[in-house]
């Protein structure tokens, strides 16, 4: 209940404060916004996509949780259907289609992805470029072998799976890649995780590099790293759309924050 108090406080915030294009004077930050997170332009994969989605959200399957997590925000029971996680604690359609769209204008050479859950928002991740390498990280058994087993059927060959705790699985992967161009962050959604993978990523960033973190004001931990995130001297250009925050760190920018609608 506090939470969600919590939560709805923060939207009523992001309402007032958020901004349409406008307000935008940087051409970097007014073009991304005008064609590729406002435009819903569409894609033939969106289709097989919306497809996935609406058998996942129908499957029954039954699978053991080991969440490492802060946890799902409505069902934290350790059974839970594949129906119930993609409902629950996937992304929704609007956000998964924006992945997309930033996936596929920036179209990343290595790509981090934290939390796999059942595969859904991964799919969207790999179909938007595929000539990128997804290293996709999840910590529950059950739910990365059904994901392997999505990602096979949907041909996402371009998806690398990590299993086991992103604390251990992340910074020994990052030792071995050269650079990450996109990192997508959406697993353990506390202030301290959220720093961790934050300080472990940008040691392989360059001027290009996109993060994008999920659930930036769902507590008030998450917010605090995403103000902290905001306020770094690393970063150069942050932008608030409420359900997701987005970073550059193109040296050639000032450093500007941005809270735009969605
Ligand atoms: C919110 S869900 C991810 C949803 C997914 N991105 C999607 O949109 O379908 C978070 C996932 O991160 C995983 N996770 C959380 N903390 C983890 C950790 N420390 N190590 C590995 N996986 C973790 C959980 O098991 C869960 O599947």
């Amino acid at each position: 209940m506090k939470r969600f108090f919590f939560f709805i406080i923060s939207y009523i915030k992001y309402f007032f404060s958020s901004k349409d294009e406008h307000s935008i004077h940087s051409p970097f930050v007014f073009n991304l916004y005008r064609e590729i997170i406002i435009k819903k332009k569409h894609y033939y994969a969106f289709e097989d996509l919306n497809k996935i989605r609406h058998n996942l959200l129908s499957d029954q399957t039954v699978l053991k949780i080991n969440d490492l997590g802060a946890g799902s925000k409505v069902n934290q029971s350790k059974e839970r259907l594949v129906s119930d996680i993609v409902k629950n604690s996937g992304k929704s359609t609007k956000i998964s289609e924006l992945l997309f769209r930033l996936t596929n204008h920036f179209h990343p050479s290595i790509l981090i992805d934290l939390g796999t859950s059942v595969g859904l928002t991964t799919l969207y991740l790999s179909k938007a470029s595929q000539q990128s390498i997804v290293y996709s990280f999840e910590g529950c058994h059950d739910t990365v072998e059904y994901a392997k087993k999505l990602f096979k059927t949907a041909q996402a060959d371009n998806v690398l799976t990590i299993e086991g705790n992103i604390d251990n699985t992340l910074p020994a992967q990052i030792e071995k890649i050269t650079q990450i161009d996109l990192a997508y962050f959406d697993a353990n959604h506390t202030y301290e995780a959220t720093k961790r993978y934050f300080e472990w990523c940008i040691k392989k960033i360059h001027n290009d590099t996109l993060f994008i973190f999920d659930d930036i004001h769902w507590s008030p931990g998450m917010e605090k790293a995403w103000k902290e995130i905001i306020e770094d001297n690393r970063t150069v250009v942050t932008i608030d759309l409420f359900e997701v925050g987005l970073v550059f760190f193109r040296r050639e920018q000032p450093k500007q924050h941005f809270i735009l609608k969605l």
